[in-house]
């Protein structure tokens, strides 16, 4: 079968443009670490006593180890507010007791939905000291713009502090 010279240009360019996209993909998830948020676990949405969102918060597993409990509720988060020291690497479960949510910290790669009677779970390590707002990114009703939260990353030595400091002023 006979190709015309151009029409097989465009099918390389296609071809290599198709390439480009797969290792754009690779380099990000590699770069990038990308989680693929997937459910770990269920729960009965309307009675979560008994499982590890009836006491939600944050507890320390081992020195720069932690993880919270976060339960989604409209219009508000428990607990709204978490501390760790710099350094530590931080898992966060969360559920939703009503309706659907989403929970984004900024300036991290935590994104996930918060779906009723199922887990999700998100994890980052935080270098840097400093306040993490978190965000409800799924619209869930009159008082979703006021559904939010914050990561509050404990300086650990003197100089981190200064900087930190600096931060909150500028
Ligand atoms: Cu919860 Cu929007």
């Amino acid at each position: 079968m006979h190709i015309h010279r151009y029409e097989r240009a465009w099918l390389y360019a296609s071809l290599a443009l198709v390439g480009i996209f797969f290792l754009a993909i690779f380099v990000a998830a590699v770069a990038g670490s990308i989680q693929l948020p997937s459910p770990q676990g269920e729960v009965n949405p309307n009675d979560l006593s008994g499982t590890d969102f009836a006491k939600p918060g944050v507890r320390e597993l081992s020195p720069g180890n932690y993880e919270a409990y976060l339960v989604g509720q409209a219009w508000t988060w428990t607990p709204n507010e978490i501390r760790i020291p710099e350094g530590s690497n931080l898992k966060i479960y969360l559920t939703s007791g009503d309706v659907q949510h989403g929970f984004k910290v900024l300036g991290t790669i935590m994104n996930v939905m918060v779906i009723p009677g199922q887990v999700s779970l998100v994890e980052h390590e935080f270098d840097r000291p400093g306040e993490y707002l978190w965000v409800c990114h799924e619209f869930c009703g009159l008082n979703h713009q006021n559904m939010s939260g914050k990561i509050i990353v404990e300086p650990v030595n003197e100089t981190t502090a200064a900087l930190a400091g600096e931060e909150e002023q500028s």
